[in-house]
């Protein structure tokens, strides 16, 4: 194997994201769901480090507790590396380092960021120098959302969640997210759906009918407006994750009660996601969420994807 001597380290970063806007059509054959959304890219990242080595291995640490994470072949952020060294016949491993700060399981794409981060890290550390639409390709088999994770920015997600085209944005969009002490698990979230569709025959959105994205998001999001991006924020999957946690829906009150414009359960939740009109309401809402006990944080977006850091 070929060791980059003058760079023993890569250190890639990737976004965390929230859906603005998320609805979800027929299940598929292949068991997953035609979509239509919208993403943002917020400032919670995933920071990896790769450095060299015989085998691959990973470990993780960072802001959030990664104590009950898979290190095994079933992480995300091993398969992405074994994915891109069989693509390209790279004969070596890597040891990847993960600085968490994206809430696990919690419907904000930690796990794909890992994944979409640790490609572009092996990809630079190995010098096998994919180009944009391999990478893509991988970062699709890896999941729906690694994509977008390596896009970054602002974008309209079809099909799986992974047919990408950019969307024109402007402004800063401010948001506090109550991250829950527990995490849910997407299959889960989107079986609950189909068992509320099958129950309630009149909201089956017919196979023939794609899912689109409405119109008013793309306009809010054009505009750099917070005011008007509340009003048309929208999740399909935020019936049957409240179904799921009901507590959740309190807390969604509580936000909008001290001074959200608007919340919503983040892609598959628990995560809850408030859109606050400016930076200062976005402080005071976080503190009033901490003082009832609730872990929140503040990002904003969108901001970059994927990409290597140089310090
Ligand atoms: O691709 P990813 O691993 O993120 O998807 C996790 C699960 O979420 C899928 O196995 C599927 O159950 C569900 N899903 C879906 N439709 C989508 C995306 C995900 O049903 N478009």
């Amino acid at each position: 194997m070929t060791l980059a001597a003058s760079s023993p380290v890569v250190h890639a970063r990737a976004p965390g994201k929230i859906n603005v806007f998320l609805a979800v059509g027929a299940l598929q054959d292949d068991g997953y769901h035609d979509l239509a959304t919208a993403y943002q890219a917020v400032s919670l990242y995933e920071d990896v480090r790769a450095y060299p080595a015989d085998d691959f291995s990973v470990s993780f640490g960072g802001s959030v507790d990664t104590s009950g994470l898979e290190v095994d072949g079933s992480n995300l952020a091993i398969k992405a590396a074994r994915l891109l060294a069989r693509k390209t016949g790279y004969r070596g491993g890597v040891r990847l380092e993960i600085e968490k700060n994206v809430p696990i399981a919690g419907g904000m794409g930690g796990g794909s960021a890992d994944a979409a981060a640790s490609l572009i890290a092996c990809d630079a550390l190995w010098g096998t120098e994919l180009g944009k639409d391999e990478m893509h390709a991988l970062a699709a088999k890896l999941g729906a959302d690694v994509p977008f994770a390596l896009a970054g920015g602002t974008a309209i997600g079809t099909g799986r969640g992974d047919q990408l085209s950019p969307a024109l944005a402007q402004g800063n969009f401010h948001w506090v997210l109550a991250v829950a002490e527990f995490g849910m698990s997407t299959p889960a979230v989107y079986a609950e759906l189909d068992r509320h569709r099958e129950r309630n025959a009149a909201d089956i959105r017919p196979a023939a009918v794609s899912p689109q994205v409405d119109a008013r998001v793309l306009h809010a999001l054009r505009a750099g407006d917070s005011v008007l991006l509340a009003e048309a924020l929208h999740n399909d999957l935020q019936a049957p994750a409240l179904h799921l946690a009901p507590g959740l829906g309190q807390i969604l009150e509580l936000g909008e009660a001290n001074g959200a414009l608007a919340g919503i359960v983040s892609g598959s939740g628990p995560t809850l996601a408030f859109l606050a009109p400016d930076a200062d309401t976005a402080l005071e809402l976080q503190v009033a969420l901490s003082a009832s006990r609730l872990t929140a944080v503040r990002a904003h977006g969108p901001v970059h994807g994927a990409r290597v850091m140089h310090s």
